[in-house]
């Protein structure tokens, strides 16, 4: 109690009526007198207010503030979901950053003349964590007024009205470095103005959903409030991905290695920036499937969106944006429909990049990703599968050989689950067709039931799937069921027109039946039927 009276606090607690006497400052590293508990702290200076407060000849600033408030232009945070308007920092947290910026010295207070001379040499803000420096972007943005409004713009904020008691606004309604942090009481840790597991303070104000993922159980397991070294949405790494592959990368126990697959020779990510120039289509990253709040767990089932996508955005099977997909084709839509960037693995005859076309219900004909398949007669399909299942882009587009689940890396080209040649000659092998025989039982295509010219094609020719059937679809404006049933859509490197007629054509004439105008590798089809 004596050793406080030395420091001032009566007088400062006499120079105005609301003044309360905050003891919790001389055991905090706010403490810089000589007899502070912290590694930084004057060589003889004995108050402990001085370096903040002067109840005479101080700056005349509300609480008596005795130190010169930082002049620089500070580079502040910024972030394309941002809604609030931030300027410069104003009010308290000036305050803080008269320290904490590191521009200004410790010890250089208002009301005395020379500088207070600090111990071991230090003059201004060491480096280190609690130098937060005069580039503010990476960290949590402060001085702009949180008012209700921009709760209602931005679904994952609570209104400000229902803060809990410890948190504060400024007298202006602005959000400051004093909302979350008390310089006067270190007992919460880290002058938090309340008990802070990682997450409590943050869902004061953000609502940023559920997930049921507990190794996601902390918003401090993928954010950090300073420093961030992603600068926008406060990562702990510089990108997205690398946030999420610190853990998924095989270190840590129950969370799938995923960075095994980025490594791989066709990788679905960009490793893009954190905050991409709009559009983000060819800046595929985690975010772009996985809503990084709202991720759950469970199974599959075709058709319904996977929980481990959580509530992320997409596009619908009418073209149409949706904020949350319902099928793991609206998420690949977003990238892959309209406007997407052409890849095409097989040069075909009907060329089409937008695979919302290519799957759509009224398709020439498709792999059942968006509705039920329309062929009632598909002899192949092995148990397990029927002309009613449905597929997902997963099914043939994700990791191969065992890795962990999802459209992240292949050693297979077009981001293959498994082998699928393509090259006309190839040798039919298990293996060689593997993706197909997936589903397709390779003795019922082999033995010809559905095409008689089949094993001819295929063993005897070495004629590849890929040569006749496109394993997407024939979007309806390209194709009619006459003559695209069937997913024929040929490769252009191996077919060519028919000499005789000109015709590059097959035509469905029935329950397996059909002909084919064509010439391939100069045998002329004029045409050929079965
Ligand atoms: C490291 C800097 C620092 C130290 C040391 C410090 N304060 Fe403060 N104090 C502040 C800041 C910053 C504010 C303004 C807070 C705000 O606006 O919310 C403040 C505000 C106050 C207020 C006004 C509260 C109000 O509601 O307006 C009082 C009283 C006060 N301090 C007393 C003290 C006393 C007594 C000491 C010494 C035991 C002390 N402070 C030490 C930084 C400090
Ligand atoms: C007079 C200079 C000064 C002012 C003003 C000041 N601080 Fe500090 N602060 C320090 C020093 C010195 C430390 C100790 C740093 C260290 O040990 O690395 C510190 C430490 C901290 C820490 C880290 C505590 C911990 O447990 O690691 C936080 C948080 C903090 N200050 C917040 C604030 C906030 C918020 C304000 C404004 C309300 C503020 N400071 C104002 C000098 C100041
Ligand atoms: C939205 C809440 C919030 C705001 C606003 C905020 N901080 Fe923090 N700050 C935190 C949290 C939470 C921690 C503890 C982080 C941890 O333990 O990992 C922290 C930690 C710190 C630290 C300790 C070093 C570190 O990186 O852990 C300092 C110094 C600090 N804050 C200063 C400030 C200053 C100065 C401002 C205003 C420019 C400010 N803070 C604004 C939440 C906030
Ligand atoms: C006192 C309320 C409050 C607290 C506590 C708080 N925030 Fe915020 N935070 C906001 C507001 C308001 C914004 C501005 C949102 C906007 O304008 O879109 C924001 C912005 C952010 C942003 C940037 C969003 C963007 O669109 O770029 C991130 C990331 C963030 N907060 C994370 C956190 C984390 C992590 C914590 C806990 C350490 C936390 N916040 C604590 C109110 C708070
Ligand atoms: C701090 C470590 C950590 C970080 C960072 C992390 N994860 Fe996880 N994640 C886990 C753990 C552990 C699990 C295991 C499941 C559980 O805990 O419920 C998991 C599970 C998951 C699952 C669910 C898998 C399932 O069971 O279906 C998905 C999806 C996922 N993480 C994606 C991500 C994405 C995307 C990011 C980055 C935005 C990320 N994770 C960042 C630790 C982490
Ligand atoms: C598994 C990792 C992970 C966890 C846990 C996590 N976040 Fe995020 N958060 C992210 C990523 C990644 C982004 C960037 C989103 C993007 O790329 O679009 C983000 C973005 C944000 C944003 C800005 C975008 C927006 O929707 O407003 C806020 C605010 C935010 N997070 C707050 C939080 C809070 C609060 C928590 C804890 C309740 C939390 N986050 C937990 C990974 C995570
Ligand atoms: C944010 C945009 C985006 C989303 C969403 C997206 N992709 Fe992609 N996709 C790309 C980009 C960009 C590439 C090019 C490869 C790269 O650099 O990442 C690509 C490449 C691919 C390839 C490989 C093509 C090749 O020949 O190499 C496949 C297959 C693919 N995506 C399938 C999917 C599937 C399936 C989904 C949904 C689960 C999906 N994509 C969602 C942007 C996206
Ligand atoms: C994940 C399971 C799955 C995989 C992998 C798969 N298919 Fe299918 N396929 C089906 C289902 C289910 C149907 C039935 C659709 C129907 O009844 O119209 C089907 C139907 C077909 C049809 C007949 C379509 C029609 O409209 O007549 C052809 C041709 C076909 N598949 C070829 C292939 C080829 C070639 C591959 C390898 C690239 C392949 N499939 C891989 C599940 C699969
Ligand atoms: C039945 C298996 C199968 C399904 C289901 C499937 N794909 Fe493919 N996809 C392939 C094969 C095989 C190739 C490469 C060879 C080819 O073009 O025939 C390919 C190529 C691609 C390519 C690169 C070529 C291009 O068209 O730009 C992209 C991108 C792609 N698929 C995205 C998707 C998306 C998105 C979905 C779901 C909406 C999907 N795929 C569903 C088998 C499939
Ligand atoms: C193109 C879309 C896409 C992108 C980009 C993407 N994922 Fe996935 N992810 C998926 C799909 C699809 C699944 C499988 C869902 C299912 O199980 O049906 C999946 C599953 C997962 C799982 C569960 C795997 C398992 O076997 O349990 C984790 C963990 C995961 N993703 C993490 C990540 C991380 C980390 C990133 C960024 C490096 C990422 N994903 C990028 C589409 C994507
Ligand atoms: C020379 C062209 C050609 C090649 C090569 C070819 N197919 Fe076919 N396929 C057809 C035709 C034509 C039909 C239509 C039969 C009918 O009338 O129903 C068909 C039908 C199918 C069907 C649907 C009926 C059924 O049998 O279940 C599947 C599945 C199929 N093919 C898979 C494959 C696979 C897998 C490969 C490669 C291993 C392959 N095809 C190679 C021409 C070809």
């Amino acid at each position: 109690m004596r050793k406080l009276m030395r420091v001032g606090a009566a007088s400062l607690a006499m120079a105005g009526a609301a003044w309360s006497q905050p003891t919790g400052v001389v055991s905090s590293p706010h403490n810089l007198s000589a007899g502070g508990p912290g590694a930084i702290r004057a060589a003889s200076e004995e108050e402990v207010c001085i370096f903040c407060h002067a109840p005479h000849g101080s700056a005349p600033i509300r609480p008596l503030w005795n130190r010169a408030m930082p002049t620089e232009a500070y580079t502040i945070y910024g972030s394309r979901a941002l809604d609030a308007t931030l300027g410069q920092p104003t009010g308290s947290s000036k305050m803080c950053l008269s320290c904490h910026d590191g521009t200004i010295a410790l010890g250089a207070v208002v009301s005395r003349t020379g500088e207070i001379t600090m111990s071991g040499g230090v003059r201004t803000m060491p480096e280190g964590r609690s130098r937060l420096g005069t580039d503010l972007s990476d960290d949590h943005p402060v001085s702009f007024r949180y008012e209700p409004s921009l709760a209602t713009k931005d679904a994952h904020l609570r209104s400000p009205n229902s803060l809990p008691s410890a948190v504060r606004l400024d007298a202006n309604g602005e959000l400051q470095c004093t909302t979350c942090h008390d310089a006067h009481s270190n007992s919460n840790g880290a002058f938090l103005v309340m008990q802070h597991d990682g997450t409590r303070l943050c869902v004061s104000c953000h609502a940023m959903g559920t997930t049921a993922v507990t190794g996601h159980g902390s918003c401090s397991d993928c954010h950090q409030p300073h420093t961030a070294p992603s600068g926008p949405y406060l990562l702990k790494r510089g990108t997205v991905t690398a946030t999420c592959v610190s853990c998924h990368d095989g270190s840590v126990s129950g969370a799938a290695d995923i960075r095994a697959d980025l490594n791989k020779a066709h990788a679905h990510d960009t490793g893009s920036p954190v905050d991409p120039p709009d559009p983000a289509r060819e800046h595929a990253t985690c975010t772009s499937c996985h809503e990084p709040h709202t991720m759950g767990r469970g199974g599959a089932t075709a058709g319904v969106l996977h929980p481990n996508f959580g509530r992320i955005g997409g596009v619908n099977a009418s073209g149409a944006a949706v904020s949350v997909a319902s099928s793991e084709a609206e998420v690949c839509f977003a990238c892959h429909a309209e406007g997407s960037v052409p890849r095409p693995v097989v040069s075909r005859q009907v060329a089409q990049s937008n695979t919302r076309l290519e799957f759509a219900p009224g398709a020439a004909s498709f792999h059942p990703v968006l509705s039920q398949g329309k062929n009632p007669d598909v002899p192949s399909l092995k148990p397990g599968w029927s002309e009613a299942s449905m597929v997902q882009c997963s099914d043939c587009h994700a990791s191969d050989g065992g890795g962990a689940r999802g459209t992240h890396g292949s050693m297979q080209t077009g981001l293959l689950k498994a082998r699928y040649e393509t090259m006309d000659p190839s040798t039919e092998t298990e293996s060689a067709y593997a993706l197909c025989y997936q589903c397709h039982d390779r003795a019922s295509i082999l033995e010809d039931r559905s095409f008689r010219g089949h094993r001819r094609h295929i063993v005897d020719l070495r004629t590849p799937c890929a040569t006749c059937h496109d394993a997407h679809g024939i979007s309806s404006a390209q194709g009619s069921e006459l003559s695209h049933s069937r997913l024929i859509n040929f490769a252009t490197s191996a077919v060519g027109p028919d000499p005789a007629t000109g015709r590059m054509e097959f035509r469905l004439l029935g329950s397996r039946s059909g002909e084919c105008f064509l010439s391939c590798h100069g045998v002329a089809h004029s045409p050929k039927g079965y």
